[in-house]
């Protein structure tokens, strides 16, 4: 009977484990009570693999040294990395221009490696996601290589080629997004091909059937290879206007000198949605997980993204919190109850390799390590699945070139000085104090700002009151916090200029959030529907840690300080 007992329960966490265990037998299936699955519980983590840890000294992160830092991302709280791309690539974008879908750029390492990394991880639990180019190849792929080659070609038609209007001039007006014509001139076959981005960045024609079964095909090689999901860049330009109408010409000019237009043609056309319907059932076949770079500043829009009948994103990403430049509780309540008005899993977006660090964004120079915390306590109290970008848990700031001859991203060099580029937010990762941050014992592709003596991994967690610190404990609160995981967010508060509040409600339980987003002390006094004669207990705050007890009445908040308490009734 005992043994039998035993048995049981034996069997029963081996099957709960499974349930749980990434690459076990109901992997993604699995959801919990409210039927949530497991990447609604998960924290991602972007990690900018050139940038990341430099496994072989060459002044380059790569694999490897990925691969060695596991242990440090699973202590922080991290389920799953997204990898920007680390596949062949001339590197022009730096890997945004691929030239092999199905293997690994030798800067980084191998396939093996890659194998290695992924067995590591799924050891320690955490998933991998890929970028997946979708928009674009590098003009080095061998499909475009073979396209480029004759009008006859048998890729000619995966890719966009037209005649122009008349010698010298493009088939229209369109401007490509990282400046000048999106076309560009081929003397050998006289047509124009069409690039969103680069002239090094050919777009794919996803009219042409063969692109798309090619494209999905890839996504099923790296499902195979152990993929948890990908996150699809640039989806909203895979289409474009078969006519080529003209763009709609505005008043003024960009940062690189064109004229300003409204992509009418060119952008976020409807058979988008038809292309990652059709991606989304690949997906589903595989468990996998689809995250998109869905930039939109309207909410209807961006609802379309998960599909009519959630059979499209699971999670596309939202950008409007990029477009909050400054601390505002009345401009951040705004964009949440947005977002939740729109009934889809929310995936805000804070920070990414394209973005400035949200140090700087948010830092008034003076309180930026304590405004980081706020930003934290935001950002991972709300409802939805959180994507971290590498650097912000340690307070890493944007150090942009000074000069243009230090500039790499080439849209730094093309729209200098107005444009900047994105070095400044994709410098070395800081891991101790000694030289280049312990990043690398070469000369990094970037260099590291001065503030790495500060803010870097090793001195962090020596100091209890540091910003990794308090990352750690709120994502471990994150993590096992049934309202933080489940609960309604419901707005407190709602006329408070200064001061965020709300709670994350679940069943009896609630956990209240406030954020001063001011430099001054402020009052607060609130009445939480349901809890009126409640206990509180306070699980983090800032600027100090501490267990205080605070009533819910007169609540003395210092500037920029978080308050994360939960409520019982
Ligand atoms: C996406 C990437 C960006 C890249 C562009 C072109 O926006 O995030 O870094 O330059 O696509 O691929």
């Amino acid at each position: 009977m005992r043994t039998k007992r035993i048995g049981a329960m034996f069997a029963l966490v081996i099957a709960v484990s499974l349930l749980f265990w990434p690459g076990g037998c109901s992997r993604n299936r699995g959801s919990d009570p409210e039927g949530h699955l497991w990447w609604q519980h998960a924290v991602f983590y972007e990690l900018y693999p050139r940038s990341f840890a430099d496994g072989n000294n060459d002044g380059v992160g790569d694999l490897n040294g990925i691969t060695a830092k596991l242990d440090y991302l699973k202590q922080l709280g991290v389920d799953a990395i997204w990898m920007t791309p680390c596949y062949p690539s001339p590197q022009v974008d730096f890997g945004y221009d691929v030239s092999d879908y199905e293997n690994i750029d030798p800067m980084y390492g191998t396939l093996g490696d890659f194998d290695q990394l992924a067995g590591q991880a799924k050891k320690r639990g955490i998933r991998i996601i890929m970028d997946f180019v979708m928009n674009h190849t590098s003009d080095q792929h061998e499909w475009f290589r073979d396209s480029e080659s004759s009008r006859t070609a048998q890729r000619r038609d995966w890719y966009i080629w037209r005649d122009g209007r008349g010698p010298g001039q493009p088939p229209n007006n369109w401007e490509a997004l990282f400046g000048h014509s999106a076309w560009q001139f081929d003397a050998k076959t006289g047509q124009y091909y069409y690039h969103y981005f680069y002239p090094q960045q050919p777009d794919l024609n996803w009219r042409n059937p063969a692109v798309k079964q090619a494209m999905f095909d890839v996504t099923r090689w790296w499902y195979q290879r152990g993929v948890a999901g990908f996150r699809l860049d640039a989806v909203d330009t895979l289409f474009e206007d078969p006519q080529l109408h003209d763009n709609p010409v505005l008043p003024g000019t960009n940062q690189y000198g064109d004229p300003k237009m409204e992509n009418k043609y060119n952008d976020k056309l409807p058979e988008v949605h038809d292309v990652l319907h059709d991606l989304r059932k690949v997906a589903d076949e595989h468990q996998g997980v689809l995250i998109g770079e869905t930039w939109t500043a309207d909410i209807a829009e961006l609802k379309r993204y998960y599909g009519e009948h959630n059979d499209e994103l699971q999670m596309p990403m939202n950008f409007m919190f990029a477009t909050v430049n400054k601390l505002s509780a009345p401009e951040f309540r705004k964009q949440i109850a947005a977002a939740e008005s729109s009934g889809g899993w929310p995936v805000y977006v804070l920070s990414n390799h394209d973005i400035v660090r949200s140090y700087v964004r948010y830092g008034d120079g003076a309180h930026n390590d304590v405004i980081a915390k706020l930003m934290a306590g935001l950002y991972l109290t709300l409802r939805g699945t959180p994507i971290l970008y590498y650097g912000e848990e340690i307070g890493m700031e944007n150090n942009d070139p000074q000069r243009k001859e230090d500039v790499k991203d080439p849209i730094g060099k093309i729209g200098w000085p107005q444009q900047k580029g994105r070095d400044g937010e994709r410098t070395p990762m800081q891991w101790d104090s000694s030289a280049n941050a312990g990043f690398t014992r070469a000369t990094p592709w970037l260099p590291v700002p001065p503030s790495y003596q500060s803010h870097n991994v090793e001195a962090e967690l020596k100091d209890p009151n540091s910003i990794l610190r308090f990352y750690q404990r709120l994502l471990a609160l994150r993590h096992e916090n049934p309202a933080l995981l489940e609960g309604q967010y419901v707005a407190l508060n709602e006329n408070d200029p200064n001061v965020l509040s709300y709670v994350r409600q679940y069943k009896g339980e609630a956990v209240l959030v406030m954020l001063n987003m001011s430099g001054t002390e402020q009052k607060v006094s609130l009445a939480v529907p349901g809890f009126a004669s409640g206990t509180v207990k306070n699980l983090v705050s800032t600027p100090v840690a501490g267990d205080r007890q605070l009533p819910l009445r007169d609540v003395s908040l210092p500037p920029f300080a978080v308050y994360i308490a939960e409520i019982s009734k």
